[in-house]
């Protein structure tokens, strides 16, 4: 390649791809400053190959010189860019006089926790410290397990092709709560049963800023001798004082699921204005954050636990809408997204 160091070398499509490789291979074998030195002398420097190739454009015909000239400075500038970058110019190596070991590395940049995730692991830590255990369950169920064994009746309008996704004409379906995995751990395990179900969840409900075709839910289920509802609403309280923070406080109002008797829906002290009212509670001081009650007894029969002997609680949060409220974020396809414009701020 001597030949082409000269001041000016007119360059060709076949030349420039050969000294592309060329370039490659010696920048990967750059062993220390002197490599370093040596490789920008021959290739960058003003006399190096690539910046007479740049000189050599003038001398192409017009078009030529649009493409083989543009071809020219781009291979200067990304070689140049690559060889900026690389770690060589860092200055000193270990052994070197004067090498501080102390001083900071490179940064690498590092990838965070989705804020779903993140929010997930807090519910589930917080739950684990009360002595739950994790449960899982499948994704794809039967309609059994998502509705007929939680007491839905035959014509309830939750079945309606309108919220469910149904895989095969009725038997099988995306699963539209993480209820149904309570039946799998009841009919699997005899109580004291103590466990949180985090998972996904899907709904047929039109996309918008408020709703999308999968969600996410924490579900909890406690089923002993002598549980009762002051224990479901201890339970509740304790969580929401470790999730917000000590001084929230929770209602709970009435409300109806075929599963639990009695229903309840829970609400947690507004933790932006303190009950005082504001935007995010739409000035009731309050927001709703799950569903909950004492297990129906029709449940506990059809996943064979005696009814008499037992009781139990179950509640159901839905992840997405906690991290909305937490985070003030106002549309939850933001979520799903994966612009990490968005998730960098976690
Ligand atoms: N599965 C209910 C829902 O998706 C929530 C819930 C769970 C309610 C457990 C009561 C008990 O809305």
């Amino acid at each position: 390649m001597s030949g082409m160091t000269s001041e000016s070398t007119v360059p060709t499509l076949e030349l420039l791809e050969s000294v592309e490789k060329e370039v490659l291979a010696s920048l990967a074998g750059i062993a220390g400053d002197a490599d370093a030195e040596a490789f920008r002398i021959k290739y960058l420097g003003k006399k190096g190959t690539l910046a007479s190739f740049v000189k050599g454009v003038k001398d192409l015909s017009p078009d030529d010189r649009r493409v083989i000239g543009a071809k020219t400075n781009a291979l200067f500038r990304s070689v140049e860019e690559k060889f900026k970058q690389a770690p060589w110019l860092s200055g000193k190596k270990a052994g070197d006089a004067g090498f501080d070991p102390t001083l900071p590395g490179f940064p690498f940049p590092g990838g965070s926790l989705h804020p779903l995730m993140q929010i997930r692991t807090r519910i589930r830590d917080i739950f684990v410290s009360m002595g739950f255990d994790i449960a899982y369950g499948p994704e794809v169920e039967t309609d059994y397990h998502n509705f007929g064994a939680l007491n839905f009746q035959a014509n309830h309008p939750a079945r309606d092709m309108q919220d469910t996704f149904y895989v095969t004409a009725d038997a099988v379906l995306l699963r539209t709560h993480t209820s149904p995995v309570q039946v799998r751990v009841m009919l699997d395990r005899t109580p004291p049963i103590r466990c949180i179900i985090p998972g996904r969840v899907y709904r047929n409900e039109e996309v918008s800023a408020r709703s999308y075709c999968l969600f996410h839910q924490v579900e909890g289920l406690y089923v002993d001798q002598h549980v009762s509802f002051a224990d479901l609403k201890g339970t509740l309280l304790s969580f929401a004082k470790r999730f917000f923070s000590d001084s929230t406080r929770i209602k709970i109002r009435p409300s109806f699921f075929p599963f639990t008797e009695p229903s309840v829906e829970v609400d947690v002290e507004c933790f932006l204005c303190k009950g005082k009212g504001c935007g995010l509670c739409k000035q009731s001081g309050w927001l709703e954050i799950l569903g909950a009650g004492m297990v129906h007894p029709n449940v506990l029969a059809n996943c064979n636990i005696d009814n008499e002997k037992y009781t139990g609680f179950a509640f159901g949060m839905g992840i997405e809408r906690i991290a909305l409220l937490k985070y003030g974020i106002d549309d939850i396809r933001t979520f799903y997204e994966n612009d990490v414009r968005f998730l960098r701020q976690f």
